[in-house]
Order: structure tokens, then sequence, then C-alpha cells
């Protein structure tokens, strides 16, 4: 597949069948998010991939009981120690996490799974849950699986919308 079938490919699932996850796939969806860029290359991002049903069901509690979070075969959790500020006034560290699940995302499709990015979750309680120390920013869970049924891809703005050239 090229990259943009992947992209045309990928969206949000939020019912995922009983299948596991084969565990070359799953390696190859971390690797993506290992070789993906960061602020000064850093690479301060962990990548934990939740398998222990137990976890689950305690990271489904963080995330306002959604089911599908414990549903998932695999639930990718991104975080990143010491945060730091660019020069522009973003969070490296959130940036970073978020290229690399966005690649993680879609070499899974790559692979014939799909996810959910998931905002709907207590950063707090995740860290707890999962060991991840205090100072970590956890800006994103993905719950990631083979899906149940085949959705139809979500409607996105055209591109007379969405691109300008020079000045907005
Ligand atoms: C930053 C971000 C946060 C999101 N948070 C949630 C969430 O908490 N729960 C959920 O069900 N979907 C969540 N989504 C999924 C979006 O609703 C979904 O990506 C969007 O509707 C577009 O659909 P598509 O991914 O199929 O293109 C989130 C997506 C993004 C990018």
């Amino acid at each position: 597949m090229d990259v943009m079938n992947a992209i045309k490919e990928r969206r949000a699932v939020r019912a995922f069948s009983d299948k596991k996850i084969e565990p070359e796939k799953l390696e190859a969806i971390m690797d993506a998010g290992r070789l993906a860029p960061t602020a000064r290359n850093e690479q301060r991002c962990k990548f934990i991939a939740v398998t222990d049903e137990g976890l689950k069901t305690e990271l489904m509690a963080a995330s306002k009981g959604l089911k599908f979070v414990k549903e998932a075969p695999v639930v990718l959790v991104a975080c990143a120690d010491k945060d730091m500020m660019l020069p522009c006034g973003q969070s490296a560290k959130v940036i970073d996490c978020t290229i690399a699940m966005s690649f993680m995302w879609l070499e899974a499709v790559e692979q014939g799974i799909q996810g959910c990015w998931l905002g709907l979750f207590d950063a707090d309680k995740v860290r707890k849950i999962l060991n991840i120390p205090d100072d970590y920013v956890v800006p994103v869970v993905m719950p990631i699986g083979y899906a149940l049924a085949d959705g139809q891809p979500n409607a996105k703005k055209g591109k007379e919308e969405t691109f300008v050239y020079d000045k907005m």
C-alpha cells in the first residue's frame, strides 16, 4: 500500500473483532513510532502497547467507560518526558507524540488494522495505571484492532476550503 492509500483507508474505528494482532504486525506499528521525527531528535517518546485484560479494563474506566477501549486487542499509549516549549509556543513533546502516533496509525492501516484516536481520557489515571512517571505528558491513547465491519469514511472538507497559496 502506498502512503496515500493508507491515508485514504484510515478511519476512526470503534468496534473491533476478537482477532488478536499478530506480534510482528504490532512490532512494525511500534517501530513506525520509533522512526518518527522528534524536536531536536531528542526521541523522548515512549510507546506502550497494552494487551493485558485487567489493564485495558482500568483504561476503559479512565476513558469515561468507552467499551471499545477494553474490547480492542491492543491499546496504544504515547507519552514523553520533560516537556520543552518550542519557540513557536507549542509543546514539543505533545507534537512529538502526536506525529509518532499518526505514523503508527498509518502503519497499522498498512497492516490491515484500524484504530481510534482518543482525547477523552484522564491522563492522571492513565499515568497511575501504567506506571508512567508524573512528569510525562500523555497526549494520546489509541485502541487498535481489526475492524468489526467496513465503515464508511467520514466526509472531509474540499480542497477549496482547506488550501490556500501564499496568504490566508
Ligand atoms: C485529537 C483527537 C481526539 C479525538 N478524541 C476522540 C475521543 O475521545 N473519542 C472518540 O470516540 N473519538 C475521538 N477522536 C476521533 C474523531 O472523532 C475522528 O477522528 C473524526 O470524527 C474524524 O473521523 P476519521 O478519523 O474517520 O476521519 C479524536 C480524534 C482526534 C484527532
